[in-house]
């Protein structure tokens, strides 16, 4: 293996989802290299129908979560980033359907990253629960045909945040099950 192929796996093994932050800002440069890493998620067919908001200021990261029963670190989160469908995007016959798994593939990235620049982050679900949808709708002015799928709060470890092994050899069929 190379030092890079070592550094990749270690990465994927240390990410962890990070709910404690010091409060920090988390600044432009750190969230376009997040964004990048969204970006060069796989995508069916090569489409790319998403589209990316992030959020510093103070003020819209409180109301997100005030209407958010499961994403409360946004209360001290430095920023976050809410990955979105965009249904302007011309999909080809076959494709209408994928887009959540490109933004589910997004959102993995912008994890991974982040633990490779020490920041920590967290997926948090906004599809299909369309309450959560509609309040960063609202709030985020998306226009019609933009859809909210996740929404990754992103800031300084606080500490405490672990990663958990979740190997389990039992699950692994060779071949056939
Ligand atoms: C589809 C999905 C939705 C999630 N939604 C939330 C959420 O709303 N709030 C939250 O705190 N964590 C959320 N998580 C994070 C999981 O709780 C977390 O990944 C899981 O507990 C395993 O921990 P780990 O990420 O540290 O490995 C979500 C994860 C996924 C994949």
């Amino acid at each position: 293996m190379t030092d890079t192929t070592t550094v990749v796996l270690d990465t994927i093994m240390s990410r962890k989802s990070v709910r404690n932050y010091t409060g920090e800002p988390v600044t432009k440069a750190c969230l376009l290299a997040l964004l990048k890493a969204g970006m060069a998620a796989p995508s069916a067919r090569n489409r790319q129908p998403l589209a990316f908001v992030a959020v510093t200021e103070r003020n819209i990261l409180n109301a997100l979560g005030e209407g958010l029963p499961f994403t409360k670190m946004l209360f001290k989160a430095g920023a976050c980033i809410v990955v979105c469908g965009d249904s302007s995007v011309e999909l080809q016959a076959g494709a209408t359907d994928l887009w959540h798994q490109d933004a589910a593939a997004a959102t993995e990235n912008i994890l991974l990253a982040a633990e490779a620049m020490r920041l920590g982050a967290v997926w948090s679900a906004l599809f299909p629960m369309s309450e959560r949808e509609d309040h960063v709708r609202k709030l985020l002015k998306l226009p019609a045909g933009v859809d909210p799928f996740s929404i990754i709060p992103v800031g300084h470890p606080a500490g405490g945040d672990l990663p958990k092994d979740k190997f389990k050899g039992e699950k692994i069929h060779w071949e056939v099950w």
